[in-house]
């Protein structure tokens, strides 16, 4: 039985409508309703973006830039206004500053071996903090050992948020170039305080680039307010299909940086001896390009902002309070990550007694329907650094609702019950 007493009344966002856009949302999973709580891994899709991704398919399918009859124009026109849509939803200067990638992880390799490959030299430091994913973490490992330079990992407070004096400290003692950092941890769930980390980075010189693949679907996103130099996120995490990633740079940085990958589209003019590289942005985007993926992202984004960003971070924020409120009662539960839900976005990740968290998520889904991610969430060195192996993740989105929340506590009781 789902306990309800003192579930909160879901104030900013019309849950009930907003499941009946999800049509995966409908299914059973094990005879269960189901409770889909991992979209920090990846998030369900809504009928409109499947509808945009059905449509583009049905009606203007051809390859990109290169076709001179309809379809292709069609296409093209889709594909870059979809560019034009990212560029107005984050603030960006103009279209010119969106690359377009397979995704965040793409998007930061880019900028290790473009940008990184040029600048980065013997001595120089990358910061990166404790938190960081592994896409945040091993290009940069990688560039540092082919470059001489170092990688150091800023501390952590007790509570899990970023300890700013041991980035002050770096970068005051450290030849620091670049400080490569989460908007939002998607273990901790911590959000970080951004616009001081990019001031200390800057008075000292660094540049600074944040990986947004957990902030972007959640918050309110202006880059230029950010001030960042570099910002990357993914289309899969916010609504829209797999394989769309995005790199946000300002135009002159983009224009300094050499390409990344080489061949068809990069190009201005090839010929048997030299080629010159195509103009922004399409100098980072070699080879026929994910053109559903960008159309659905537009489509997601359409979505996103009709629902409206402030709104879903205050449901989701309403939603992790509630949430950090039951699990508290749960004895044996183990939350990691900053208490207060002003502080983390829609992430929260814990452990329960000695319950391996893999038999905690195999019991959710089997006898609750509830999907929870179990392992370290690709971020190994953070999960040391609590001398955990291993924890049990929920996240939360738009679509989630406060019974999703009774049925995880409830189920999470069921599997103390089964394995005590
Ligand atoms: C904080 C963070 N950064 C980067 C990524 C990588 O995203 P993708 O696999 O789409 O490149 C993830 C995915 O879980 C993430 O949570």
């Amino acid at each position: 039985m789902t306990a309800s007493l003192g579930r909160p009344v879901a104030a900013h966002l019309d849950t009930t409508t907003v499941r009946e856009d999800f049509p995966i949302l409908r299914r059973l999973a094990h005879g269960h309703r189901l409770v889909y709580l991992d979209s920090a891994a990846t998030s369900q899709k809504p009928r409109q973006v499947l509808d945009a991704l059905r449509s583009y398919y049905e009606n203007s399918n051809a390859n990109v830039h290169r076709g001179v009859y309809l379809l292709a124009e069609e296409a093209t026109e889709l594909y870059e206004a979809a560019r034009v849509r990212v560029a107005r939803f984050i603030g960006a200067s103009s279209a010119e500053e969106v690359i377009f990638t397979r995704n965040a992880t793409e998007a930061i390799n880019l900028v290790a071996y473009t940008w990184g490959q040029e600048t980065i030299g013997s001595g120089d430091t990358i910061a990166v903090s404790a938190l960081e994913h592994h896409s945040n973490f091993v290009p940069w490992q990688v560039l540092a050992a082919n470059r001489s330079a170092q990688v150091d990992v800023v501390d952590l407070t007790s509570e899990g948020t970023l300890d700013l004096d041991c980035l002050d400290r770096m970068l005051m003692e450290k030849r620091v170039r670049l400080v490569a950092i989460a908007g939002i941890s998607n273990v901790m769930g911590t959000i970080n305080p951004l616009s001081d980390i990019v001031d200390l980075a800057h008075g000292h010189g660094a540049m600074v680039l944040v990986d947004a693949a957990q902030m972007a679907p959640h918050m309110t996103m202006d880059v230029r307010r950010l001030d960042a130099d570099f910002v990357a996120f993914t289309g899969h995490k916010m609504l829209a299909p797999m394989g769309i990633g995005v790199l946000w740079a300002r135009e002159q940085l983009l224009q300094s940086m050499p390409p990344f990958l080489f061949g068809g589209e990069m190009i201005r003019r090839v010929t048997e001896r030299e080629t010159t590289w195509n103009d922004l942005p399409w100098k980072f985007e070699a080879g026929t390009p994910n053109v559903e993926g960008a159309i659905g992202l537009a489509s997601a984004i359409d979505y996103l902002e009709q629902i409206g960003m402030k709104q879903i971070r205050a449901h989701e924020k309403a939603l992790v309070a509630y949430a950090l409120h039951r699990l508290a009662d749960i004895p044996g539960a183990s939350i990691l990550g900053p208490r207060d839900p002003a502080l983390r976005g829609g992430v929260i990740a814990f452990t329960v007694g000695d319950i391996h968290p893999h038999d905690l998520a195999s019991i959710l889904d089997r006898r609750h329907g509830v999907c929870i991610r179990a392992g370290h969430h690709c971020a190994q060195p953070l999960h040391e650094r609590l001398g955990l192996s291993a924890s049990a993740r929920a996240s939360f989105y738009l679509y989630n609702d406060f019974e999703d929340v009774d049925v995880l506590c409830d189920a999470i009781q069921t599997a103390k019950a089964v394995m005590g």
